[in-house]
C-alpha cells in the first residue's frame, strides 16, 4: 500500500497528514534533524499494544527519548494531568527544541498539544492518533484543550501539530463501537461537503466496518482532506468551521442527557445527524430521500438511529434552548442538500416538530 500525503496550511502552521499501513516504524521521518529530545506521551492502554514499536522507531533518531503516560480516559483530561505531563518534561530537563509525540486517542491528543502549546510558550509536538476518531477528526485542526470542572474543552488552545502521523493498522485492536463511533464523523464530512464520497462509503460499507487496508485509508484520507480545507478556510472558527458540528447539538444533548459515556461521542452524533437531517427537511428542504440516505448510512456503520425516549421540553433544556436562549431560537448545522451546509437560526416550535417525528 502506497503512502496517502494530505497537507494541512493554516496561518497557524503547515504541515503534512501521512496515512499508510505501518506508519509507527516510520515516526523517525517526522522528527526534526535539531529536536534535542523526543518525549513520548501516551497511556498504559497504547503503551502496552505499541509502545515498543514506536519507541523503536523514535530511538532510531540517536536523540534521547523520554516517556510520560498518563491514565487512560476523560476523566483525566484535566490541570492534574497536565501538570504531571510539565513534573515529567521539567525533572527531564527538555528545552525549547524538545518535540513532544503524542500517541492516542483523542484525549492523549489535546492533552499533549495543550501542553505543547503551553510548555516554554510552545515546543513542536507530533501527532500520532490511534482511534478512527482522533485520525479524522481530533488530529487536524489544532484545537488542543483539556476539560474544566465547569465544561467540557473549556481551557486550551489552537495550537497546530508539525506533522500527523497515521497509521491504519493500529485501528484492529478498537472495539467495534470505537469504530462505528469514528465512522460517523467519516460520513458526516461526506453529508456536509462532499455528497459523492458519502455516496463511496455507502458503497463501501462493507469494507469499511471491516476495516479493509484500502477503503480504511482513501476514507480516512478524504475526511482529512475535507477537514483540512474548512480548517484551512477558518482556523478559528468564525464561520465556516461550524458546520464540523452537524449533528453535534442533538449529539451533544444526547451525551449529556444520558450521562457522558453511555453513548460514545460518535454514536450520538450519528443519531443526532439523522435527527438534523430531518431538521433540514423541515427548515430548509432535504429531500426525503436524502433524509433517507442518512439514516441508512448511520443504521450501515452501527451507530444507533433512535434518539433516547424524552419530553420536548427535555431536549430543549438539553440544548439550551429555553426562555433565556434569545427570542427561544437555536443556530443549527442544517443541510438544504447533501452535501451542503449552512448554519441557520431554528426556532423552538420547529425543533419540536421535528421531535415529534422521533
Ligand atoms: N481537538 C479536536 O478537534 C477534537 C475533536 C473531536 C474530539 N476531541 C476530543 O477527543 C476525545 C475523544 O477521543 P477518542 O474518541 O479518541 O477517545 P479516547 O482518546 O478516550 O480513546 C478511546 C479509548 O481507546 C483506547 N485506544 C486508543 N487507541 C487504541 C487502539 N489503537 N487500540 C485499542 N484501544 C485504543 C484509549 O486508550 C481509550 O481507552 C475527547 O476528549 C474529545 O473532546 C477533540
Ligand atoms: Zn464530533
Amino acid at each position: 500500500m502506497t503512502l496517502s500525503v494530505v497537507q494541512v496550511n493554516t496561518p497557524g502552521g503547515n504541515y503534512p497528514i501521512h496515512i499508510a499501513a505501518n506508519q509507527l516504524k516510520k515516526l523517525a521521518l517526522s522528527v526534526p534533524d535539531n529536536a534535542t529530545t523526543i518525549a513520548l506521551i501516551t497511556n498504559p492502554t497504547v503503551f502496552a499494544l505499541y509502545g515498543q514499536t514506536v519507541l523503536e522507531a523514535l530511538q532510531a533518531t540517536g536523540k534521547k527519548v523520554i516517556q510520560v503516560q498518563i491514565p487512560d480516559g476523560e476523566a483525566y483530561k484535566t490541570s492534574q494531568t497536565l501538570d504531571q505531563i510539565f513534573d515529567n518534561l521539567l525533572q527531564n530537563r527538555l528545552d525549547r527544541k524538545a518535540v513532544i509525540v503524542a500517541l492516542g486517542g483523542g484525549v492523549v491528543g489535546d492533552i499533549s498539544g495543550f501542553a505543547a502549546a503551553c510548555f516554554m510558550r510552545g515546543i513542536r509536538f507530533i501527532q500520532v492518533p490511534t482511534t478512527l476518531l482522533s485520525q479524522v477528526d481530533s488530529s487536524v485542526g489544532g484545537k488542543t484543550a483539556i476539560n474544566h470542572p465547569l465544561g467540557k474543552n473549556m481551557i486550551g488552545a489552537f495550537y497546530q501539530p508539525i506533522a500527523v502521523e497515521i497509521d491504519i493498522h493500529v485501528l484492529k485492536s478498537l472495539p467495534k463501537r470505537e469504530i462505528a463511533a469514528g465512522l460517523a464523523e467519516v460520513v458526516k464530512y461526506g453529508m456536509i461537503t462532499d455528497a459523492p464520497f458519502l455516496d463511496w462509503c455507502l458503497e463501501n460499507i462493507t469494507a469499511l466496518n471491516a476495516l479493509d487496508d484500502a477503503a480504511i485509508q482513501y476514507a480516512v484520507q478524504r475526511s482529512c482532506e475535507l477537514k483540512a480545507y474548512v480548517v484551512g478556510q477558518d482556523e478559528r472558527e468564525s464561520g465556516l468551521r461550524a458546520i464540523l458540528n452537524f449533528g453535534h447539538t442533538f449529539g451533544h444533548a444526547i451525551e449529556a442527557g444520558l450521562g457522558y459515556g453511555k453513548w460514545l461521542h460518535g454514536e450520538a452524533v450519528g443519531c443526532g445527524m439523522i435527527m438534523a437531517a430531518e431538521l433540514s427537511a423541515q427548515v430548509c428542504g432535504l429531500s426525503a430521500q436524502s433524509v433517507q440516505k442518512v439514516r441508512d448510512v448511520v443504521a450501515a456503520i452501527g451507530c444507533p438511529t433512535t434518539p433516547p425516549d424524552w419530553e420536548a421540553s427535555k431536549w430543549l433544556d438539553l440544548m439550551g434552548l429555553d426562555k433565556k436562549t434569545e427570542g427561544g431560537q437555536l443556530r443549527f448545522v442544517l443541510l438544504p442538500e447533501l452535501g451542503e451546509s449552512v448554519v441557520q437560526a431554528v426556532d423552538a416550535d420547529t425543533v419540536k416538530k421535528v421531535l415529534a417525528k422521533f
